[in-house]
């Protein structure tokens, strides 16, 4: 039997949202000024994965407040268009896109749940259709997100995905040794902490999020029901931050287990295409 779903769990997740976009602005985590300098905010294995994007259009599913999605711009897609359901992200990246001299027609926005994308973006479908680094967690079917991303991938395109390994999320905060909480658990994971990954100490009040775990198997499954081809699925031995203590920091920025403890996936990437010709869209 399915487990329930919080009737506000959309509702919620956007409150908390709203009220953290402007932390995040101002936050030495997303660094916007560096970012206007020039600064890239994507991650080299996600350069390497996704290759050149010149000339490709490409839109970024929960581009909250669209670093991520202009840095593809800078890199040479021809159109980029971000989507998030937190007007204030979406408002931020607008006025980052004019401030890099970048016109709805080279980087657009649009506002709305990513359930609604196919009937909210400009286009039918795109080149890349690229998404992750914490975004999945927040959908509560992932079947149902697998079907929409899919939709919006053009005949010989392809979706990217960079995500969190779930598995990280069932060993404990202390050591990331043991294991206790459920991988399979499709139940609602519902947290009250204030604060945001950006600013652990930032007064905040609309508090209540409500997150979902995503086996792997189920992503990747999910995405080939949708009708797409896998092409590789990469689980990395690096994270983004220190999502245990033991973790250190590598000359490379990433976060790695020491080299004398056994390593898990920290992180995993998929591409996934559409085959081109007749008939591929569904
Ligand atoms: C952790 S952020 C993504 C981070 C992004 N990769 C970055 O660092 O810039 C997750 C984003 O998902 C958005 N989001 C959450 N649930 C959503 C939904 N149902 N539809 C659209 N956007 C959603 C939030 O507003 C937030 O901007």
């Amino acid at each position: 039997m399915p487990a329930p779903i919080p009737a506000d769990w959309r509702e919620a997740n956007r409150a908390m949202w709203d009220e953290r976009v402007p932390i995040h602005a101002e936050s030495d985590f997303y660094d916007l000024d560096s970012f206007r300098a020039g600064k890239d905010a994507l991650r080299d294995f996600e350069l390497a994965e996704v290759g050149d994007v010149t000339g490709r259009t490409l839109l970024h599913l929960q581009c909250h407040i669209g670093v991520d999605t202009l840095s593809w711009a800078r890199h040479g897609a021809a159109q980029v268009v971000g989507l998030d359901f937190s007007e204030p992200a979406v408002e931020t990246a607008r006025a980052l896109a004019r401030e890099l001299g970048m016109g709805p027609d080279r980087a657009a926005f649009v506002a709305a749940d990513v359930h609604d994308a196919a009937q909210a973006v400009p286009d039918d479908a795109y080149d890349i259709v690229y998404t992750g680094i914490g975004a999945l967690n927040w959908l509560p079917d992932i079947d149902r997100w697998a079907e929409t991303a899919a939709s919006l991938v053009a005949p010989g395109g392809f979706l990217y995905l960079a995500e969190f390994h779930p598995l990280t999320d069932c060993l404990d905060d202390e050591t990331g040794s043991r294991i206790v909480h459920d991988y399979f658990s499709r139940e609602a994971w519902v947290d009250e902490t204030p604060g945001t990954y950006a600013d652990f100490d930032a007064p905040t009040v609309n508090n209540r999020s409500v997150e979902w775990q995503h086996p792997v198997g189920s992503v990747v499954s999910a995405l080939a029901a949708a009708g797409l081809r896998i092409e590789f699925l990469h689980e990395h031995d690096a994270s983004l931050f220190a999502r245990f203590p033991v973790l250190e920091h590598g000359s490379d920025g990433y976060y790695r287990f020491p080299a004398e403890r056994p390593r898990i996936p920290l992180m995993y990437s998929v591409k996934a295409s559409r085959p081109d010709g007749p008939g591929s869209r569904r």
